[in-house]
Formats: structure tokens, sequence, C-alpha cells
């Protein structure tokens, strides 16, 4: 969700006013995401990088995530929307984690979709984090070095119970992955628009989403592979 603060300048304001509207494109794209039978949508709300801007901007946005959590939950279950988050939540203030482990606690039975919100997230972090878990599993005999795979690899990072992601969209004309499910979206494929994120709506998704249906998906092997076994 990229291109808050452009937004906010274009239209002469302070960058916290670009998030706060970026809320709106939220409950759009969930809203979207869930009618057309998306069963996981993960939203980079908040990055380990992201802790380096101005205090006073950090604040807004955790604060806006409390504020965000507490008011959409019950559209949450009325939508019947499971509520999750990825990343080091031990490091977010209290008030942003308590409302968060209580929507999470809230919408667990949820089966719809799962709105997976990235807090406190980066890959290169999630991924350090996942050798240190293997290591000590290794060292405490559970595991042996030569077990070690894709699979156990996948289950130690906090993406565990959650597939990869098919499709990778980013806005606001930005053409990086800046940190965000390395690992996951390995055969993911990338969408990049130039619509800022409080201008990204419904529309904007369903094209992005009509775009992801013309791809041939691969996966390392041949088109015509994929067509002897379609
Ligand atoms: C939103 O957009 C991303 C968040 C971290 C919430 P930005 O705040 O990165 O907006 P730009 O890139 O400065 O326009
Ligand atoms: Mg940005």
């Amino acid at each position: 969700m990229d291109g808050n603060g452009r937004w906010a300048k274009t239209q002469g304001k302070p960058r916290v006013f670009g998030h706060k509207n970026g809320v709106t494109s939220v409950r759009e794209v969930t809203e979207a995401a869930a009618e057309i039978g998306v069963e996981f949508l993960t939203l980079y709300a908040f990055s380990t990088e992201n802790w380096s801007r101005p205090t006073i901007e950090v604040n807004a946005l955790m604060t806006l995530l409390v504020e965000t959590v507490k008011r959409e939950l019950s559209t949450l279950n009325k939508n019947n929307i499971r509520l999750q988050a990825i990343g080091d939540l031990s490091r977010l203030p209290e008030k942003t984690r308590l409302a968060l482990l209580e929507g999470i606690e809230m919408t667990k039975n949820n089966s719809r979709m799962t709105l997976v919100l990235a807090l406190n997230y980066s890959s290169r972090w999630e991924i350090v984090e996942a050798a240190k878990k293997i290591a000590a599993q290794v060292l405490n005999g559970e595991l042996a070095i030569d077990q070690i795979d894709n699979g156990v690899f996948s289950n130690n990072l906090t993406t565990k119970n959650i597939p990869d992601p098919e499709l990778l969209i980013r806005t606001s004309g930005e053409h990086r992955i800046s940190n965000y499910l390395l690992w996951q979206a390995a055969y993911s494929e990338l969408y990049f628009t130039n619509v800022l994120w409080p201008d990204f709506r419904k529309d904007d998704f369903y094209l992005a989403i009509l775009d992801f249906q013309n791809r041939e998906r691969r996966f390392g092997k041949t088109s015509e592979q994929l067509s002897e076994i379609t």
C-alpha cells in the first residue's frame, strides 16, 4: 500500500491525511477481495524500516491502526473475515498490539477470507528468525541438517499457515519489492500500477485481477507442457 504521502501532498495536506484516506482503500479492497472469492489478502501496513520515519507519523500510523481495527471489527465479523498479522508484533506499542490481538481473537472463527496485516514486518527479519529457529531445532536434536528443505523453511516463517501469494500488487509507481514476502513471492505474479494507494479502489483491484487472469503461470515449465496437463 504505497503512495499515501504523495497523495496527501497533491491535496496540500500533511502525510497523515493520506494515511487516513488510505483506510478507505483498505476497506474497499478487502470487501472486493472477499466478494470475488480471494481466500487470503495480505496488506503491507508497516515495515521494520518505517520506524525511521518522523515520530509524529509513526505515532499517527499506530493510532490509526488501533482505531481502524476497533471500528472495523463488527464489519469483519459480519463479512465472515478472519484477521491475522505477520511481523514482530512484540515491538509494537502496547495499545496497538492489544487492539490487534483482540481483533485476531474476536475473528478467529471466521472462514470466508483471511485478512493478514504485515506489521513491523520485513522479509529479511523473518528469514533470519527462521534460520535461528531451525538452528535451535538442530542443536537440540529435533531436526537433522539433511531434513532442512523448502517445507521446513516455510514452516518456520511467520506465514506458516498462509499460502504463498499468487499475485503481488504494488501501488504508486514504485517498482520494488521492498523487503516484502521475498521467500513467499518466489512465483508470485507481480503487478505494478501508478495509482496512489488512497485512490486504489475496487475498480483498480479488478484491473489487477484481470491482468493476473491473463498471465501464464509456468512455474519453470514450458508453455507446451502446461497445455498437455490442461
Ligand atoms: C503508505 O504510503 C505506506 C505506509 C507505510 C503506511 P507512504 O507513506 O509510503 O507514501 P509515499 O510513498 O510517501 O507517497
Ligand atoms: Mg512509500
